[in-house]
């Protein structure tokens, strides 16, 4: 099968289109047959291993000291069972899924195999495969620090960043739960935001959000550009800034901000749960939560994509077509 391979770190030109051998399925996984896939922020991160500070040897630790472990990067796919091994239930050979590979990666290519109580779940009906590709990297992003930030009903919420992946899912799931949105982008994606559910859009070219006077239940900080120290003005008593992009020493402050304010750091890494992708698909499939496309790519042009994604402007997701 073509398979889109890396063999170093580095710069979107390690990206390779290879002949590698086809996978087949253990007793308890399923052959996909790949119809779309994303490049995501965390791709591209995994490939050139920028990161923020203090995280350059842990990503070594986890994808490759030296090369990378997995050379085929790519977390998000929909396709069509192919095969299944033989004491595999859930799924049967033609069901179209979507799934999330999270770290495992190996999605840039023309079929994966996962286990079949893994992250895939049934494609919801009114997506194309191409949209359901897009649900799950900022989806279970957005769900898993909403979560974690105990978002109520009727809460204020301001999202920085609220044009990109994580940033367009966490608009909406805001909205969902009945927080009422502020999102933070620039003058261009505006109505985007607008239009996925922000009831106040700010463009962080002409305004500063954390000197204009208001304040908020919750911050979501999707760019890595509001710190506590930034924006802790602007959070409410008992407000909670959930940094989905931090560094180690913005984290490792967390325990201090607890003790010595009455507002709350939560930061590190998402757990995707399976339970998350069905809640997505759910809210997908009756029109109330639309993984938002920017660009779609050919499949060979995947090194052009992450050059797009790498210029940390996209609109919501970039998607590859099988
Ligand atoms: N903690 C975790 O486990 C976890 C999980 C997933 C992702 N992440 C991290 O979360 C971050 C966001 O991911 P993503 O996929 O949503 O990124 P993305 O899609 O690449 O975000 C791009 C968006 O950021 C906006 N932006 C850029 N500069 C901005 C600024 N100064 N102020 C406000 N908005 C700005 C851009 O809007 P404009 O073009 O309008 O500027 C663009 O729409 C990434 O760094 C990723 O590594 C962390």
């Amino acid at each position: 099968m073509k398979a889109i391979v890396y063999e170093r770190y580095g710069s979107p030109d390690v990206l390779q289109l290879q002949e590698v051998e086809k996978p087949s399925p253990k007793n308890n996984e399923v052959l996909i047959k790949i119809h779309a896939a994303t490049v995501t922020s965390g791709d591209c991160r995994v490939r050139s291993l920028n990161v923020p500070a203090g995280f350059r040897f842990i990503m070594r630790l986890v994808f490759g000291i030296s090369k990378p472990r997995q050379p085929i990067l790519g977390s998000e796919l929909a396709g069509v069972i192919e095969s299944v091994g033989k004491d595999v239930s859930k799924f049967k050979v033609g069901d179209a899924v979507f799934a999330f590979s999270d770290a495992a990666l190996g999605c840039y290519a023309e079929y994966k195999c996962m286990a079949e109580d893994g992250a895939i779940v049934p494609k919801p009906s009114s997506l194309t495969f191409e949209e359901a590709a897009a649900l799950s990297f900022g989806g279970t992003t957005a769900l898993d620090f909403l979560r974690r930030g105990k978002l109520k009903r009727g809460e204020s919420v301001l999202i920085n960043g609220a044009s990109g992946s994580v940033g367009t899912a966490n608009v909406q799931l805001a909205k969902h739960f009945g927080a009422v949105v502020t999102g933070v982008c620039s003058g261009a994606n505006m109505e985007l935001v607008r239009s996925l559910g922000a009831s106040h859009v700010i463009d962080y070219t002409q305004e500063d959000f954390t000197k204009n006077g208001e304040t908020y239940d919750v911050i979501v900080d999707t760019v890595g550009t509001a710190p506590f120290s930034r924006c802790k003005a602007s959070l409410k008593k008992g407000g909670r800034l959930l940094m989905v992009l931090a560094g180690l020493p913005d984290m490792l402050q967390a325990p201090w901000v607890l003790m010595t304010s009455n507002r709350k750091v939560i930061a590190g890494p998402v757990t995707v749960r399976v339970e998350d992708l069905h809640f997505l698909a759910g809210l997908a499939e009756v029109g109330k939560f639309k993984p938002v496309i920017d660009r779609r790519y050919p499949f060979e042009q995947i090194a052009e994509a992450h050059r797009y994604v790498d210029t940390g402007r996209k609109k919501g997701n970039v998607v590859i077509t099988l």
